[in-house]
């Protein structure tokens, strides 16, 4: 991964641009800028990406069935993680995208996918990860959530050196991915999830989920046992943890 990169100082969304030419770029390509003027989230909303920070979305190709492709969510996730804990960081998953380091998110993951049938064409895994900047630089309604790298570890990060151990990593579980049944991936995600066991409330375009998380199915659905004792699962959605 990353054999080839497109680097741009200022992009509206690397999400954007690398769906533009996805068609003709191979498995790998990189898409990353330095700003994004029009950074996008999970469920429509905003994703703010000043200087400091790595905004970047890999181009995959993995010839899977659309249903899967949330699966390359917590791929992302446990890569991200892994690389972070390297660094001596206690970085945990919350579901289905967060990286958090105590309790605070430090990179997000929007993947978006096109398929022909059921077949993905493509898939761009957009990751946005708080390195550098200062916390000032985040905006104050989102500032309490939110940590860098730069915080948590109390000195400068080299971000190059960050992006190839990341894609190293990214590319290790990538490999397991294709070659292995998913159950390994998905049970290193769980060993670094916080969510299992939690009460969460999960909020969905049409509705509200409250109850104990109890699992992940084999798609990344968050499965979660309400309290009149039946289970339910979830594919996407908003998760908040009700007691800490
Ligand atoms: C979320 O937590 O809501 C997901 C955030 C994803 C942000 C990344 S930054 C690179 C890529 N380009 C975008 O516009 N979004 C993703």
């Amino acid at each position: 991964l990353g054999k080839k990169i497109h680097y741009y100082e200022e992009v509206t969304s690397t999400n954007s641009t690398a769906k533009d030419i996805a068609a003709s770029e191979e498995e790998g390509t990189l898409v990353i800028a330095e700003v994004q003027k029009g950074g996008r989230g999970r469920l429509g909303r905003e994703w703010v990406s000043p200087h400091g920070g790595i905004w970047m979305s890999v181009i995959l190709k993995p010839g899977i069935p659309l249903r899967h492709a949330s699966r390359l969510t917590l791929v992302a996730g446990l890569a991200v993680a892994n690389v972070i804990r390297n660094m001596g960081l206690d970085a945990r998953i919350k579901w289905p995208n967060d990286v958090r380091i105590n309790g605070k998110k430090v990179c997000g993951i929007l993947t978006e996918a096109k398929a022909e049938v059921d077949r993905v064409d493509y898939v761009v895994l957009g990751i946005g990860i708080n390195v550098n900047m200062d916390l000032k630089d985040i905006p104050e309604s989102f500032r309490a959530g939110s940590t860098t790298l730069k915080a948590e570890l109390g000195s400068h990060i080299k971000r190059v050196s960050f992006l190839q151990d990341f894609l190293f990593e990214l590319e290790q579980q990538y490999i397991l991915f294709k070659t292995q049944p998913f159950s390994h991936i998905l049970n290193d995600w769980l060993a670094l999830s916080d969510t299992i066991g939690r009460e969460v409330k999960v909020t969905t375009p049409s509705r509200i989920i409250e109850g104990k998380a109890v699992g992940i199915t084999p798609d990344g659905a968050l499965v979660i046992r309400k309290a009149d004792d039946t289970k339910e699962e979830i594919i996407a959605g908003r998760c908040i943890y009700a007691r800490s």
